[in-house]
């Protein structure tokens, strides 16, 4: 066990000689080695994988459209299964640790979860599902939502998981662009402490698709609504199915799943994700950045309805081997300390979670987890929006010990796996800095004429060929919104990521934010996100939020939203806020107006939704709030600007 603490170097840290030792990588000729031929690089990799057919050619670009390991066949479980089984049959390949603390957790070796996908797989087809057609998936985190996932990919169906705590006016949205004829849902699931029945969201949301089957798992055991020869139980349809399923031939390029995300219009659209490129990124991407070894226990927080969970708590740590934990509940349900009390009772070694959430757990105070020494972690994981300075620092003293490299992972729905982060063996590790492009990936920050910036200097964030194995394929049926959103800002050969991002001396790299978050007051151009970051320095402050409103004199003013952990005078929060980003950026970003609110409106992922807020201002119509983790939250922000 590595119990020394990083090496400090300036604002930088490394791992140390101990830890590198262990680690899968350890060398920064690595990424050398990719960039003198990067596509080499991954066609290496993809050797390291099981296809049932080569490829032909690696790469192959015709603007905006790609492919990677052209003519490969494979099947994806094979590789994150049968392969287990020859040397790892009766290894653990995940828990489930569920809500209720007085129920069992349940282990599935990869001898029984690949019994468990075969059934399933025979189920779906003797229901009439075929490769290519759209399974919905509507379902908590329990293992049936991994095994329901593997079942499509082992038969060639396209899975298309819409999170369980969406509406079922999203999952309706979802089946009917989807046309999917199957579902799979459960009666119910837990969600602090109180039974919700799953079962009758879905019930509404199948109506006016094509959905003729709908298999629900028994999970909660409360009453649910039936329709004969529509609905079938999950036990009794694999209860007499064969365990072996022969794994269905795919095209690298043939579709693996189908996952929905917020567009820049509001509608969701449908992210096409392949099954060769995905999975030689899935597995490089889990075994190294979270440097996954034979006795690892890795925890990924995020719910599988994410792609967060689609990569990093199914597919990645699958395909490399590992154990991993998946939870059902909340982290801070029945206690606030339940992730740490995880974390302690499987003895994980890598604990992946969202800054959001390190925020909150850091709300809760210093006290709760004084008691925990967490010295079975190794390695700490952010992932999701920007981890401000301070909250890597509270992360990384009071969760790491000051042992554990963090490495902040940068990615997106569309990347379909992890792009730019430090390597745990390599680092550096810099506060705020996500770090440098996985090797064999090439990313450049551009002005807005297409201009390559230097160090220092803020612009947007693109991706260049050969792009990367894992990087989506299209929008699902809106092949125009494809081309507009991510192949027009610097022409069809460039992948515009959205984000804006500077680089420092040492080529580390910092995400400011979104573009679609710039504001611009006085012809000055400042994000919210560098705003929110210098709220973040205060002490009191745990989250904050910043939107640009209307002002007739600037154009655009910020307005913040922030939480505070101390109970003082809004006026006084409101002055030292102000004086807060007087320091770190200048007069001109000074908010309009700082509002102290109890709680921001939040995604189920943890993204604080800015356009809600903006949207207070505006008078514009705030649609659905169904989707917010805290819908709540927006009814008291409005009493409190009406003040
Ligand atoms: C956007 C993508 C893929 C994981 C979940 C989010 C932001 C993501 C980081 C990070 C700064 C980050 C970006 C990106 N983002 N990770 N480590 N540091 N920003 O996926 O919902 O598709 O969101 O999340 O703005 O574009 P997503």
């Amino acid at each position: 066990m590595n119990k020394s603490k990083l090496i400090k170097k300036g604002n930088l840290y490394y791992p140390t000689k101990e830890f590198k030792k262990r680690a899968l990588l350890n060398s920064s000729k690595i990424y050398l080695e990719a960039a003198k031929n990067p596509i080499k690089f991954w066609e290496k990799l993809a050797k390291e994988l099981f296809w049932q057919k080569k490829w032909k050619k690696a790469f192959l670009h015709n603007p905006p459209y790609f492919k990677w390991f052209v003519g490969g066949k494979l099947n994806i479980t094979e590789n994150c299964l049968d392969r287990n089984l020859e040397k790892k049959k009766n290894k653990v390949a995940f828990i489930w640790e569920p809500e209720p603390t007085g129920e069992r957790e349940r282990y599935f070796t990869y001898y029984d979860l690949y019994r468990e996908v075969n059934k399933l797989a025979n189920a779906l087809k003797k229901l009439g599902v075929k490769k290519g057609d759209r399974v919905g998936i509507y379902l908590p985190m329990i293992p049936e939502v991994i095994i329901s996932m593997l079942a499509c990919a082992r038969i060639g169906a396209i899975h298309v998981v819409v999170f369980s705590a969406f509406s079922s006016q999203a999952l309706n949205i979802r089946l009917q662009d989807t046309k999917a004829k199957i579902l799979i849902t459960s009666d119910g699931y837990y969600r602090r402490g109180k039974v919700i029945n799953l079962k009758q969201n879905a019930d509404k949301g199948v109506n006016g698709t094509e959905v003729k089957k709908i298999i629900v798992v028994r999970r909660t055991g409360n009453e649910v609504f039936w329709q004969k020869n529509r609905d079938f139980w999950w036990e009794e349809l694999v209860k007499n199915e064969k365990d072996f399923c022969p794994p269905a031939t795919m095209d690298s390029e043939d579709t693996l799943f189908i996952l929905y995300t917020s567009g820049s219009t509001g509608k969701p659209k449908g992210v096409v994700h392949t099954s060769g490129g995905y999975m030689v990124q899935a597995n490089f991407t889990a075994k190294w950045i979270f440097d996954l070894k034979e006795d690892d226990i890795f925890w990924s927080m995020a719910d599988v309805g994410w792609v967060t969970g689609h990569t990093y708590s199914c597919y990645g740590p699958l395909l490399a081997g590992t154990t991993f934990v998946i939870f059902e509940g909340a982290p801070d349900w029945p206690a606030p300390d339940r992730w740490a009390q995880i974390i302690e009772k499987y003895g994980v070694t890598t604990f992946y979670t969202a800054p959001t959430a390190i925020r909150m757990f850091e709300k809760y105070g210093a006290d709760l987890i004084k008691k925990y020494k967490f010295d079975t972690l190794q390695i700490l994981g952010s992932v999701g929006e920007p981890i401000d300075t301070a909250a890597w620092k509270w992360y990384f003293k009071k969760v790491g010990k000051e042992r554990c490299p963090i490495v902040d992972t940068w990615w997106q729905t569309e990347t379909g796996g992890i792009l730019i982060t430090s390597l745990p063996g390599i680092g550096p590790f810099k506060p705020a800095f996500t770090g440098i492009p996985f090797p064999g990936l090439k990313f450049d920050i551009l002005d807005d004429k297409g201009k390559s910036l230097p160090a220092g200097k803020e612009g947007n964030l693109v991706l260049l060929p050969p792009f990367a194995p894992s990087l989506l394929r299209g929008v699902y049926k809106n092949p125009k919104k494809y081309l507009k959103t991510y192949w027009s800002e610097y022409g069809n050969k460039i992948y515009f990521t959205s984000d804006t991002a500077y680089k420092d001396k040492n080529g580390l790299i910092r995400i400011v934010g979104r573009v679609d978050d710039v504001i611009k007051v006085a012809g000055h151009r400042i994000t919210t996100g560098e705003l929110e970051n210098a709220i973040a320095q205060h002490p009191d402050i745990t989250e904050s939020a910043v939107v640009g409103v209307h002002d007739e004199i600037k154009g655009e003013v910020p307005v913040a939203f922030v939480v505070s952990k101390e109970k003082k005078k809004e006026k006084d929060i409101e002055k030292e806020v102000k004086e807060e980003i007087r320091k770190v950026i200048g007069p001109i970003a000074l908010p309009k107006k700082v509002y102290v609110v109890p709680d921001l409106p939040k995604t189920r992922s943890g993204k604080i939704m800015r356009r809600i807020l903006r949207k207070l201002f505006t008078g514009e119509e705030l649609g659905d709030l169904s989707t917010l983790a805290n819908p709540e939250s927006v009814k008291k922000i409005k009493e409190i600007i009406a003040k």
